[in-house]
């Protein structure tokens, strides 16, 4: 480009998930009322930087993406601009790179960039705005872990998806009285699992959140079986820690400064099946969900929350109130510093309301806690 209209930028970061394509569409449609140009840069904040990569979006390119999954524009949650490795630990961006992004955004004309991530790729976006960059956050993950939203989006598709497979599941668990372990994503939030094990009848949610033991899971079982029913579902956050402490994945060590990343992971689900099968005796399998909870298309609410964000960046933009993220108070959108969002990871507080309802329909969550607090 870049063309004699004020131009503004949007990048799509980290893991991807459905609502990406709403917000660009929705941050397209607004901004070209309000007379500005758009470009939108690929594969993330790689676009920014040597090679530099983007391509003009307008309002004929981002027809019908509405309910497209994934994003036009690509992404990535690795990368030179990682600010998240290993287990979760923060790192700084090389100031080069700072730099060269810097020069690409006064280069291109754009005056503002909205950065469309979760909590690794908006601390990005925070960095980019200490050093002066105009930007705007928009928050989005399956996960649900930002701080200062109600929802990010992409969380309700997941669950979603969790949850039909748990409806799935529910049936064939039945028919052969087997014990059936669902593994969702997640990260370090059991918002997924609990969320879903709800809405799909799980009886045991295994969460990052609240510490569980195999004793307390099988003795949930054993009360099933006693109760008559001889089938139980059991829902796991791929991080829920391992009763001894250890989270589980794939042991990756953080990359060199071109392939940082967080280790991946999973597989606390079949550990969980083994044990239960050989403490008990009985026939259990385990499922991972896996990437499924990442695509297709995204749910109503999340379309609409989506395309609120999409319009209520560019509003920031074009009121300059760069440094802040959009963010969902409902019933509001609104918007908080991206500082404060990041500095505020949103995990399940063991105490919610929808843990409290769990437990007074007798659902487990491995703690041994089984009675409701309404019955006290
Ligand atoms: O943050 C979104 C997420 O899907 C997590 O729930 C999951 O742990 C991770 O990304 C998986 O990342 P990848 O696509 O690199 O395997």
């Amino acid at each position: 480009m870049p063309s004699h209209k004020p131009t503004i930028g949007i990048l799509t970061s980290g893991g991807d998930c459905p609502g990406l394509n709403a917000v660009i569409r929705a941050a397209v449609k607004s901004a070209v009322r309000l007379g500005y140009g758009c470009i939108g840069f690929l594969r993330g904040y790689e676009g920014l930087v040597d090679p530099v990569a983007y391509m003009p979006l307008d309002l004929h390119n981002t027809a019908n993406i509405l309910l497209q999954g994934g994003t036009i524009l690509g992404s990535t949650n690795k990368g030179r601009f990682s600010t998240l490795v290993g287990e979760g630990e923060r790192v700084r961006i090389d100031p080069e790179l700072l730099s060269e992004t810097a020069a690409t955004v006064r280069q291109l004309g754009v005056t503002g960039l909205i950065c469309i991530g979760g909590d690794g790729s908006l601390a990005i976006a925070q960095q980019l705005h200490e050093q002066g960059i105009p930007v705007v956050g928009v928050p989005k993950t399956i996960d649900n872990d930002l701080g200062c939203t109600a929802f990010t989006f992409g969380f309700d598709s997941a669950v979603a998806c969790a949850t039909d497979a748990l409806d799935r599941l529910h049936t064939t668990a039945a028919s052969h009285e087997r014990v059936m372990v669902l593994e969702v994503m997640g990260r370090h939030a059991g918002w997924i699992a609990l969320h879903a094990g709800i809405a799909g009848g799980g009886d045991v949610i295994l969460l990052p959140e609240i510490p569980w033991t195999f004793d307390n899971v099988c003795r949930k079982v054993l009360e099933r079986e006693r109760e008559g029913r001889k089938y139980t579902l059991i829902v796991v956050a791929e991080g829920a820690r391992h009763p001894d402490g250890s989270l589980v994945h794939d042991g990756h060590a953080p990359g060199g400064a071109h392939e940082r990343r967080q280790v991946r992971l999973g597989g606390i689900g079949e550990i969980v099946a083994q044990e239960v099968a050989k403490r008990l005796g009985r026939e259990v399998r385990a499922i991972v969900l896996g990437h499924l909870q990442r695509g297709g298309t995204p749910t109503p609410f999340d379309r609409v929350l989506a395309t609120q964000f999409g319009a209520h960046a560019v509003r920031l933009v074009h009121e300059g109130r760069f440094g802040d993220m959009v963010c969902y108070r409902p019933p509001h959108i609104e918007s908080v510093a991206i500082a404060e969002a990041i500095g505020t990871p949103a995990t399940v507080d063991p105490s919610h309301s929808a843990v409290q309802a769990a437990r007074a329909l007798g659902i487990g969550f491995g703690d041994g806690v089984e009675l409701s607090p309404f019955a006290e």
